[in-house]
């Protein structure tokens, strides 16, 4: 074990801004695979994989062997000014993975970026105004983008006037649904819902987009069912307005497919994707068909670093590393297993009131005995996990629940491991 600089001893509850809300005290000093080293050399179990990003693991080789060498070559090929070969190769690789109309990639540089770029791009080829957004969503932090988010008060709260002409809808919460009946039955609800912004609130032919999370990813896990996305992708289409998916969290193989939409059987006309697509690098895309993208004039929408070579470098190691190593499918497969321990552990536990996700994105939420979200169960249950060297987080509204989103190299063994960590966690409640 290398020992650690003594600069890291310095306080980062003192260095960092408390705006960044922190779960662990940790400083790391390495990843590898599942796992993170902090600077004491004590392992940890990384069950976040950073907020759904080192989907190959911490530094998987080839990633990192990708960014060694191009960093050798060149770093910066400034996209106005100079192409460089990754950000083609890898615009190859990530068009190859998605259906013929999603063929063209505007490289940006987080996921809030992404939204930006996807929002702007409705704007400019539609030349309409409004855009509707859903209710318990995250899409980022810039400005347009947290005027789409309603995942938290507190992402939006205090920094009005936010984008205008933003619409909400709610998502379907099953577990929290107002309605009664079989998820179809209610999907129909939710639906009608939707539609009646159209006889309320705003003309259909004002909406630019409607912008989506395939599955609900902060605002608590909440997978939605096909008929009701169909029903969505239809509604668009009666209208001439552009369904954009977001696919920041749910893409890149988390949901045992290389993008959630896939489960669904609906093709956006726009997808935004980030976190997972480069281990780690801050690369993010929006991608869409050549012709709506042609709409946007040149200079109409841009950025400094978009396509980084090292950045673009990493991400083409990484989609060449899903495919190779089938890492959807390993998520498939271990999310199965993942998802039935934990629901043993509900059958034992009712504090868990409800097991929910589709591959590696999955969460657990729990609940008080009067069935209302239970975030100081949630916290116990983390600090229980941490004791025992697991890293987790939370998501929801109220952080009612807890996300269990492990790199998707991650082995059975691993996660049977965690299960045993899991459910000592929730009998010690
Ligand atoms: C679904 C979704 N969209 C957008 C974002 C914003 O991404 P970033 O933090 O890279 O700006 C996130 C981040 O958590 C996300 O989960």
């Amino acid at each position: 074990m290398v020992a650690a600089p003594e600069r890291v001893g310095l306080d980062p509850a003192e260095l960092m801004p408390r705006a960044i809300g922190r779960y662990t005290p940790l400083v790391v000093d390495r990843g590898r695979g599942l796992y993170v080293w902090d600077t004491k050399g004590d392992r940890y179990a990384d069950f976040t994989s950073g907020i759904g990003v080192v989907n190959t693991g911490h530094c998987h080789p080839r990633v990192v062997e990708a960014i060694q060498e191009q960093a050798g070559k060149i770093i910066h090929a400034q996209a106005n000014i100079l192409a460089n070969e990754p950000m083609l190769n890898a615009a190859v690789a990530l068009t190859e993975t998605l259906p013929p109309s999603l063929n063209q990639v505007f490289w940006t540089n987080s996921g809030a970026e992404a939204t930006e770029g996807a929002l702007k791009l409705a704007k400019i080829a539609t030349g309409r105004p409004a855009v509707v957004a859903f209710r318990g969503a995250f899409h980022g932090r810039t400005h347009a983008a947290m005027g789409v988010t309603s995942s938290r008060v507190k992402v939006r709260g205090h920094y009005e006037p936010l984008l205008p002409s933003v619409y909400f809808a709610p998502y379907p919460y099953l577990f929290r649904s107002p309605y009664k009946g079989s998820p179809e039955e209610q999907d129909l609800r939710y639906f009608a819902e939707l539609e009646e912004l159209f006889d309320q609130l705003v003309m259909p032919d004002d909406v630019a987009a409607m912008l989506i999370e395939t599955v609900a990813g902060e605002g608590g896990y909440m997978v939605p069912t096909a008929r009701w996305l169909r029903l969505v992708r239809e509604l668009c289409d009666r209208h001439g307005i552009l369904l954009i998916l977001d696919e920041v969290q749910t893409g890149m193989g988390r949901t045992g497919k290389m993008w959630a939409f896939e489960h669904f059987g609906i093709v956006p006309d726009i997808m935004t994707a980030a976190k997972g697509i480069a281990s780690g690098m801050p690369v993010a895309a929006v991608v869409s068909d050549k012709a709506l993208m042609d709409k946007w004039m040149p200079g109409s929408h841009g950025g400094t670093y978009g396509g980084n070579a090292v950045g673009t470098a990493a991400a083409l190691a990484t989609l060449e590393v899903m495919r190779d190593e089938d890492l959807p499918g390993n998520a498939a497969r271990m999310g199965e297993i993942l998802l039935a321990g934990l629901k043993e552990i509900q059958a034992d536990h009712p504090v868990i009131g409800d097991v929910r996700g589709l591959g590696l994105m999955v969460a657990t939420e729990f609940v008080h005995p009067d069935g209302s979200p239970n975030p100081e169960a949630v916290k116990a249950v983390l600090a229980k996990a941490m004791a025992e060297k697991v890293i987790l987080i939370t998501c929801g509204t109220y952080d009612q629940a807890i996300r269990v989103i492990p790199p998707l190299i991650v082995t059975e063994e691993e996660i049977r491991d965690f299960l045993a960590v899991y459910r000592r966690a929730v009998a010690a409640l």
